[in-house]
């Protein structure tokens, strides 16, 4: 994971991501690893539902489904997002609306809060497979800023 805010170029520790909201985990990649921490924090968060998403070059439309998360927005859920491969870049609105830009990698655990603005871009390598964690499948529709 590489945290920096996106108009200074300036290094943002875990710390401040968790002052601004953005909780941040590192996590073993196998299963036999990784399911226990994030039972736990499904327990402490709330969260009821567990999938897996994968984006690749190979993916039909991904240029379509990448639009969809590539304008700023919220949701009403948290989002939650586990690396198992690849890459992606999440920015996100510190709370006082500075943009923070957190890449995440594989063993990368990173919780976006409910309400909060932030956009989601691929890298160059277009490619990420993750955990996702839900508290309700209902709460998924983005919401766009204006
Ligand atoms: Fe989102």
């Amino acid at each position: 994971m590489k945290a920096t805010w996106l108009d200074r170029s300036q290094t943002l520790s875990t710390d401040e991501l968790l002052a601004n909201g953005v909780y941040y985990a590192r996590l073993e990649t196998d299963p036999v690893h990784f399911q226990t921490p994030l039972d736990q924090l499904k327990a402490e968060r709330g969260y009821i539902e567990q999938d897996e998403v994968a984006l690749s070059p190979a993916t039909p439309n991904l240029d379509a489904i990448c639009a969809k998360f590539v304008d700023e927005h919220f949701h009403d859920d948290d989002e939650v997002r586990f690396v198992l491969e690849g890459e992606g870049i999440f920015d996100i609105r510190s709370k006082d609306d500075q943009w923070m830009r957190v890449v995440v990698e594989r063993g990368d655990l990173i919780v976006v809060p409910a309400n909060r603005h932030h956009r989601f871009l691929l890298t160059e390598s277009k490619q990420i497979h993750c955990v996702r964690l839900f508290k309700d499948s209902s709460g998924w529709t983005p919401h766009y800023r204006t």
